[in-house]
């Protein structure tokens, strides 16, 4: 009983349940997409481990990729009401979106933004995100890897609040 006054005084009470994971545009292509900088596993087996992996810690993972900004937009605008954190890789959407980061905003829910090649290693116009200063975090450069360390970070954090 302590525990969570505790934690609401410290406004960390929220329940997590539900995470968002939101692909950008050609991510649909991972494995087949120039596979020296984006690996070799497909959109397919990273959205299925997130899941199974959320699973086991009671989580739910809705994955949603699109090529349409407009359709990431609608899909991240849904996290007011039906999800609690957003993990997200907007893809070539980073470099570019102010109306996505808008949607992202309007959740009001967390976000972890991933990336699986090393942006900061890649040409000047992929340093900058439209995310980063809006996201708790960010993880660049572990390739698939990279989505399993947001969700370790949302299990542990979902634990910390239980
Ligand atoms: C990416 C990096 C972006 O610059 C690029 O446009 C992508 C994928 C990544 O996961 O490394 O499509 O977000």
């Amino acid at each position: 009983m302590k525990k969570n006054i505790d934690s609401r005084v410290r406004g960390n009470d929220i329940r997590i349940s539900k995470i968002l994971v939101l692909h950008g545009p050609n991510l649909n292509l991972l494995g087949r997409r120039e596979p020296e900088v984006y690996g070799s596993t497909t959109l397919d087996q990273i959205n299925k481990n997130l899941m199974t992996r959320a699973s086991k810690h009671n989580l739910t993972v809705d994955c949603f990729q699109s090529n349409c900004e407009g359709e990431l937009i609608a899909k991240a605008q849904s996290a007011l009401t039906n999800y609690d954190f957003i993990i997200i890789n907007p893809a070539g959407l980073t470099h570019t979106s102010v109306a996505l980061r808008d949607a992202i905003l309007a959740s009001g829910k967390p976000c972890i933004e991933v990336h699986l090649s090393n942006v900061y290693k890649r040409e000047e116009f992929r340093h900058f995100s439209f995310f980063s200063d809006i996201a708790v975090g960010v993880i660049s450069g572990f390739g698939e890897h990279g989505y399993n360390f947001a969700l370790e970070y949302i299990i542990n954090s979902s634990l910390q609040r239980s």
